[in-house]
């Protein structure tokens, strides 16, 4: 079946509410709610994969800093599956919000929110949870990091200073500023009328990989690799292929999210191999790492359930002009080896090139989610075989 238009446009059910034109509907924080920082467009992968790891996560809203990040805002009442997060770049508790009508007194009643904000003592013991070790007691260090979006009277230095002297002025702690080495790190972001204080839970381990010894230039984010995971909807009877393999990012994060009965990356370039090898060690297995041209892969047809895949985007790897040739024979051949009821989930930056070719009816769009990554605007495609 050809795929329309609006299927193409329409990016998903979660996305509706980011790109609402209408004010998003007032947020009530408790003591369980978590903001969860993720690369723009991903906010509802991390809302479902947060709600995998986490009993009665209930979903309160969805932000974007545009162009920067995604903002997945949820109440969980037992956080403890959230740190094993795949999907996150960070998780923070929510800890002040205040969405103002008129822009008069507003840095006035920031200062005031964040003053009086009661849930600060409640996440503050939470960041043990994400990062054992860290420092509590009655003398803390504490940084304020500051993002502003929208038109306002003041700018972001001052917004920043607010925020810093209404924390200072907190009597629940002796609260010092510094500069470095901060026990408690406050992210300030002001989005158009409304603002939110979060407390960062995560540290950098959240977003950053052990496995990843090889890189390569142009090499996937992890939490990306992850996200392309999860909409794949893994099974333990997976055959995943990834074709473009490079570095082994996308396998590996599949291997995570949960069984799988065979993991085949192929490249046709060496080098990447040897770094998915170094990459990979001697886990995830059964595997099997193929030097490979992804428009002929040696296997037979219907061989394999998921085909997980960052393709070329032209820019990096290859042009536009060689991915005008390249990507007919990929959706070609992807339609050859995957099972009638299987899944392909493809990242590229080629957008326009892949409306194109869906529309003809190379594959059947279910979803496709728009993203953008490090400044590139992209977009994932979850298929299904044409006439699967
Ligand atoms: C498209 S990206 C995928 C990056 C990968 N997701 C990662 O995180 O490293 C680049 C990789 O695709 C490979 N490649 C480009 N064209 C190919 C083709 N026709 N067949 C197989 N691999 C190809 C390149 O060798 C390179 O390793």
């Amino acid at each position: 079946m050809a795929t329309t238009r609006n299927q193409l446009k329409r990016g998903g059910a979660w996305r509706t509410h980011l790109g609402a034109r209408h004010a998003p509907p007032r947020l009530h924080l408790t003591t369980d709610t978590y903001l969860i920082q993720t690369q723009p467009g991903l906010e509802s992968v991390a809302m479902a994969e947060a709600a995998l790891r986490s009993r009665g996560v209930r979903e309160l809203g969805a932000r974007a800093v545009p162009g920067r990040a995604g903002i997945a805002i949820l109440d969980a009442p037992s956080p403890a599956g959230l740190p094993a997060m795949r999907t996150a770049e960070d998780v923070f508790a929510l800890v002040g919000y205040h969405r103002a009508p008129a822009a008069a007194d507003l840095l006035d009643r920031i200062s005031a929110t964040v003053h009086t904000s009661p849930l600060i003592a409640n996440a503050l013991p939470t960041r043990l949870l994400f990062t054992p070790g860290v420092r509590s007691g009655r003398r803390l260090r504490f940084r304020v990091v500051t993002r502003m979006i929208g038109e306002h009277e003041f700018r972001r230095v001052n917004l920043q200073s607010a925020v810093e002297r209404a924390i200072s002025a907190r009597n629940d702690h002796t609260w010092r500023l510094t500069d470095e080495g901060a026990d408690v790190e406050f992210w300030a972001t002001l989005l158009d009328r409304e603002f939110f204080l979060a407390i960062r839970l995560s540290d950098s381990s959240m977003r950053s990989r052990d496995y990843k010894v090889a890189h390569m230039p142009g090499s996937l984010r992890p939490s990306v690799a992850a996200a392309l995971g999860m909409l794949s909807d893994p099974q333990p009877e997976d055959i995943v292929l990834d074709p473009f393999c490079g570095v082994g990012t996308i396998l590996i994060e599949r291997a995570h999210l949960g069984r799988y009965a065979r993991l085949i990356g192929g490249d046709r370039d060496d080098g990447a191999l040897a770094m998915a090898r170094e990459n990979l060690g001697s886990r995830y297995q059964p595997i099997a790492l193929n030097c490979l041209d992804a428009t002929a892969v040696p296997m037979p047809q219907h061989s394999v359930t998921r085909i997980i895949t960052n393709l070329p985007w032209g820019m990096r790897h290859g042009s536009h002009a060689e991915n005008r040739r390249l990507y007919p024979r990929l959706l070609t051949e992807f339609r050859r080896l995957i099972h009638p009821r299987g899944r392909i989930v493809m990242l590229t930056a080629e957008t326009r090139l892949m409306g194109e070719l869906l529309r003809k009816g190379a594959l059947h769009l279910e979803r496709s989610l728009p993203v953008t990554i490090l400044g590139a605007r992209a977009a994932i495609y979850i298929c299904r075989p044409a006439d699967g």
